[in-house]
């Protein structure tokens, strides 16, 4: 049945608590769509990733803090951003990649990663690095329809987004698939897919402050990708990419832009962040 989301709000759980999935992305198991993300400390400093719950996508029910400051020394104090969990069909494991900074500066760039067996359970921190020794930023995960995992990550100070193909369990980097945007300066990458067709949709890199989204098309995620085109309007609807979600309907399959309004555009925590959802449409 339709339900409407009010944009630019933070959502609320049925107990009237603000939901907290900030840069966050969705796994469906079973009847339910599992949502994660960022829950900061008021010095915007990691303190949760926290998983919710829904069928409809407007309801969500707080299921767990899979990852705490508790669960490794190193995220004790740490920055946590962008967490993605990922569901590898071979091992039957839920994967986490995560971008992890040391809670004082962002020189670390490194990528982080967690595991569970059941999707919304305590996460065991696997550790952080950065992966083939590049830097690591801003980050999603995909899994393709043969099974095969990637990571995408900006490298090289965010100038560079680079394609991972991750180990058959997902917990590892195998090889660099592709650098298609040398010096595009993208963030906040989400890669799906359409019909035969990949989409990698970034945001450029303004801090917190929104700016012009972008997309680029391939049919081959290891090269022949486009340049990267607008899309939206110049700010995304002051908001910024999270993740795109693929919403198998009945009759076709849907595609759910989910975006941050970050806070810190108005120096707030990010846990005072607001959530912009919008419809993707496509010309073709
Ligand atoms: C842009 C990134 O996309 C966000 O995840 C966050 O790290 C901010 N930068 C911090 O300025």
């Amino acid at each position: 049945a339709p339900v409407t989301i009010a944009n630019g709000t933070q959502f609320t759980d049925p107990n009237g608590e603000p939901v907290h999935a900030h840069g966050g992305g969705v796994v469906k198991v079973g009847e339910y769509y599992y949502w994660f993300g960022e829950n900061r400390n008021d010095d915007n400093t990691f303190r949760y990733v926290s998983a919710y719950r829904s069928t409809d996508l407007k309801n969500w029910e707080f299921r767990n803090h899979v990852l705490t400051q508790e669960s490794d020394p190193e995220l004790a104090t740490a920055n946590i951003e962008r967490p993605k969990v990922m569901y590898n069909e071979s091992t039957g494991q839920f994967v986490m990649w995560a971008h992890k900074e040391n809670g004082q500066d962002y020189s670390e760039a490194r990528a982080a990663v967690a595991v569970s067996d059941t999707v919304d359970g305590d996460y065991a921190y696997r550790g952080s690095f950065r992966p083939l020794d590049h830097m690591s930023r801003d980050i999603t995960v995909f899994v393709d329809d043969d099974g095969a995992g990637y990571m995408v990550s900006a490298a090289r100070e965010n100038y560079d987004l680079h394609l991972y193909r991750l180990t058959e369990d997902y917990t590892g980097v195998a090889e660099l698939v592709a650098n298609p945007w040398p010096g595009g300066h993208r963030e906040a990458p989400a890669l799906f897919k359409r019909d035969g067709v990949y989409f990698m949709l970034t945001s450029g890199a303004t801090g917190w402050d929104p700016n012009q989204q972008q997309y680029a098309t391939s049919t081959d995620l290891a090269g022949g990708w486009s340049e990267m085109r607008d899309v939206g309007d110049a700010t995304a609807y002051d908001s910024q990419t999270a993740w795109v979600l693929p919403i198998q309907g009945t009759d076709e399959t849907a595609y759910l832009y989910m975006g941050d309004r970050w806070a810190g555009a108005w120096d707030g925590p990010v846990n005072e962040s607001r959530y912009v959802w919008l419809p993707l449409t496509f010309p073709d």
